[in-house]
């Protein structure tokens, strides 16, 4: 099983890093491999609402006009057996790169050709309040509806706080376990 774990932080040692990880081994328990990406190191330009009615190519072929590092990530979503997103929490939501990320990959989903070997796919969402540690149920609400906006068959959502990381590394490792198993929720 191929899996990839998308990450809203531009730390690869910081906290929300530190989730991803524990998920990444349970993946690796269960058989599964896992690819990491840090979108902050890549190029995803937020979208450009290209036309005057705010739609463009999205709509009408399911790709993106712009030119940047988002189609090579649609692509890796799509060789994938299963999707994990892991955010920084920010103002009780999403990190600007996920964001950026997920507002595009949802217009792609918009068309029946942006949607293949995406809809239906086994998803998780992992949201860490790493500040106060307030937010990250408010978070998840956000991630976990662009995630479905974009088709994906949403399996789990883990809020995380600062104060409780160190015992949810048990329960997301155990929730990588469990996605590499068993990921349907049907
Ligand atoms: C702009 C901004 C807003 C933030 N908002 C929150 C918040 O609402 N709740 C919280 O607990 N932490 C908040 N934090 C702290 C981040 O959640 C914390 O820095 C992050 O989880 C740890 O970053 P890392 O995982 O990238 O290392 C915020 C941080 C930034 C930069």
């Amino acid at each position: 099983m191929q899996t990839i774990l998308i990450c809203g932080s531009r730390n690869p040692n910081g906290q929300t890093a530190l989730a991803a990880d524990a998920v990444r081994k349970g993946l690796a328990k269960a058989g599964a491999s896992a690819e990491q990406v840090f979108l902050p190191t890549l190029k995803v330009e937020r979208c450009r609402q290209c036309d005057d009615n705010g739609w463009g190519l999205c709509r009408k072929e399911g790709r993106c006009v712009i030119d940047d590092d988002l189609s090579g990530l649609v692509e890796k979503i799509r060789q994938a057996d299963a999707i994990v997103f892991a955010t920084p929490v920010y103002y009780s939501d999403l990190s600007e790169s996920l964001r950026a990320f997920a507002d595009r990959l949802r217009r792609i989903c918009t068309h029946a050709a942006g949607r293949v070997s995406i809809k239906g796919k086994p998803a998780i969402g992992v949201c860490v309040a790493g500040g106060g540690g307030g937010g990250a149920p408010a978070c998840c609400v956000s991630l976990e509806k662009v995630m479905t906006t974009c088709g994906l068959d949403v399996v789990d959502m883990i809020p995380v706080r600062r104060q409780n990381l160190q015992t949810k590394l048990q329960i997301l490792e155990l929730a990588g376990q469990w996605l590499a198993a068993e990921p349907r929720s049907g």
